[in-house]
Order: C-alpha cells, then structure tokens, then sequence
C-alpha cells in the first residue's frame, strides 16, 4: 500500500513536470518565463517559498528575477556580488547546495534574511546551467509539512532546474536580439531623421502616436509592437530622396513633389529585402501606403477605404499629426489642439474615423499634454 502511495505521488510529479515544460516551451516573454519556472519548482518540490536568481553579466551581479513567498515582492530588489553567499557559490561552481540548517551554514549571506524578513530554516539550491553557462540559480526555502529538505528533492530540483535553464537560456537570447532589433531600427530611424534638421524625433514620435491609437483601439502588445517598428520605418524611402528636395525651404514644385512622393515605394523596396520576411511584411505596407487616404486621393497607389492596410491607415494619421504640430520650413507649426480639429475636419474624407476618434480622445484625456501620456507597461517591452 505505501509503494503504491509513494508511486502515485511520483506521477503526480511526473505530471507536474510535464506541465512546466509545456509553459515554458509555449512562452518567451522572459517575465513570464522566470514566474513560470519559480512556480512550477516551488509546487513540484512542496516549498514555502523560492527564489530564481539570474547573473546579470553586464553589472557582474546576481539579481532576482522572480521570488514567490511570503516576502517575494522584498525580495525582488535583492542584488548580490558575483560569488557572493550561497548562491555565489552554487553559480561558480555549478554545484547543488542542500542545507537542512541555515543559520548554521557559514556561507549563507545574512543581509538577505534581514532586509527580505522572511526566517529560512532550510534550503535547496541549485545551478541553472545551460550550454554549459551558470545563467542562475533557483533556491526553494523552507518544505512545507516536513522539517527539511531531503537529496531526493534536490534531484526533482534539479531536473527542472536543467530543462528550465534551458527555456530561461532560449528567452535571453530571444530578448537579446529583439532589444538589438529594436534599437538598430530606432538607429536607423535617427539617422534619417537627421538629414533634415525640421524632422527631427518625426519618425519616433509617429511611432509613439501609432501606438497610443492603437493600443485604444484594442490591438494586443504584440501587435503595437509590429506597429512600432513598421511606424518608426515608415518614411526609410527617403533614404533615396535628394537633399536638395529634402531640405528644401519653400514649397516643392510639382515635379520635386513627383520625386518626393517616391519615397513611399523606394522605402517599400528597401524593406522587402530584409529577411525574415513574415517579421517585415507589416513595414513593407506601411512604408508603401501611408498616404494613401480612404477617399483614394493618396499615392502611390491610388487606394481606398479598406483597402489601405490598417496599420498603414493609422500611420498615416500620426503622421499627419506630426507634420502639421512641428515647424516646418513652409509652417510654424500649429498648436495639438489646432492639429487634433484638423483631423476631426478630414476623418471620412481622408482619414479613418474610428483612428480619429481613438487618437484625438486620448489627446483629450491628456489634454493636450502629449508629454504626460503614456500607455501602460508598454516602457518595459523596450518601446516607448
Ligand atoms: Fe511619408
């Protein structure tokens, strides 16, 4: 009878197991992979609670990236040296770490007991190793219902911490290169901001507006992401527009404002040879239609309605807006309020009137002070 107990609770282990891996596997937002793998140890091993430290290479720290407990949100702003207590150690040298004792274990760093409150009897501690790299630790304090840990917990510890090493290794990677991603696009957005002195910040703050819009309008994070980068490129066609036509004073002629009005295909061209191409698709539309209006005034392509992409559609608003609130050679530039009536003014002739509407509400709701606006939890996702 009590083999087939402790059987039954090896599959439901097992089970649990099974389920992190499949959390992990389905999910890249790092955030959410650091709780995802806390939670999964600290309810597979039976913990009061735990702890999912992550060295940060560039500051030579080990910082919490995630803390389940009691006192998990103290926890959170704890930062220790590299080698530094028993995570330190357990990082160096890849090696678990089981103490049934805390406060009789000589490397255990005091200062985190006493800053975080929580009293830690017992412990477990174990590397997250992957490609050979301690990337972390995970640390489960105090098991719930017994008195201490025992080796047959730090082994389950340690096969998820190995699996979860991995997922955590994965979800780094993948930050890392989103945030160079990201910031080569605002480099390239900067650059070509700069060659004409009156559009200085243009293409970032069309990016900015664009998310706002779209944000109130209901797209998911993922979503004003692609609409960020597609708005910061929007006008990369002028790359291929002369100075002189760029930079020009006065109002263009109608054979510069021809050439000028290239830039919409030119940029579209220069997109559709970055690769993958799934990931530019959004862009390539934007930088090719985000003139277009929906009575079918615009160019390049003459569109209309519908069948001007949405994400092209609200560019094409924040743009506007930009445009007419900026000082230009030819304009002094009006005031949000004035630019915000202007819209009004052309949302069914030239603009859609549901973007209308969803930007010129929030420049109510702020009224009128673009500085203070800021769409929630999106400065963390490295836009805005
Ligand atoms: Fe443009």
């Amino acid at each position: 009878m009590e083999r087939i107990l402790e059987l039954e609770h090896k599959v439901d282990e097992l089970l649990s197991l099974l389920e992190a891996f499949k959390e992990l596997n389905s999910n890249i937002a790092i955030n959410d992979v650091f709780e995802n793998i806390l939670l999964q140890m600290v309810q597979v091993v039976g913990a009061e609670a735990g702890t999912l430290w992550v060295v940060n290479e560039e500051l030579q720290e080990i910082e919490v990236s995630a803390a389940y407990g009691p006192t998990s949100s103290a926890m959170l702003n704890i930062k220790l040296q590299k080698g530094e207590g028993i995570v330190g150690k357990v990082i160096t040298t890849g090696k678990a770490h089981l103490i049934e004792n805390v406060a009789e274990d000589p490397d255990w760093a005091k200062r985190v007991d006493q800053s975080s409150g929580f009293i830690t009897m017992s412990m477990i501690t174990v590397p997250l190793i992957a490609k050979g790299n301690s990337i972390g630790a995970l640390q489960l304090l105090n098991k719930k219902k017994e008195n201490h840990f025992t080796e047959e917990d730090v082994k389950l510890a340690l096969a998820l911490a190995n699996q979860s090493a991995l997922a955590l290794h994965n979800s780094q990677m993948y930050d890392h290169l989103y945030k160079m991603f990201i910031s080569v696009i605002r480099t390239l957005a900067k650059v070509l901001d700069a060659r004409d002195p009156y559009t200085a910040g243009h293409s970032e703050r069309v990016a900015k507006y664009s998310v706002w819009i779209a944000h109130r309008l209901g797209f998911s994070t993922g979503q004003c992401e692609e609409l960020y980068k597609a708005a910061l490129l929007h006008d990369i066609g002028k790359i291929g527009v002369s100075d002189e036509i760029l930079r020009k004073p006065t109002r263009l002629t109608q054979e510069e404002y021809e050439l000028m009005k290239q830039h919409t295909v030119i940029g579209a061209t220069i997109l559709s040879n970055m690769e993958p191409k799934s990931s530019v698709l959004n862009a390539i539309q934007t930088a090719r239609s985000h003139h277009e209006r929906i009575d079918g005034s615009g160019y390049p392509d003459r569109l209309s309605g519908d069948e001007i992409p949405l994400f092209a559609k609200i560019v094409g608003v924040a743009d506007t807006f930009d445009a007419m609130t900026t000082v230009r050679p030819y304009s002094k530039g009006h005031t949000f309020e004035e630019g915000a009536a202007e819209l009004v003014r052309c949302k069914n002739t030239l603009f859609d009137p549901n973007i209308v509407d969803a930007f010129t509400s929030i420049l109510e709701e702020c009224n009128y002070q673009l500085d203070s606006y800021e769409v929630p939890g999106f400065k963390k996702r490295e836009i805005l």
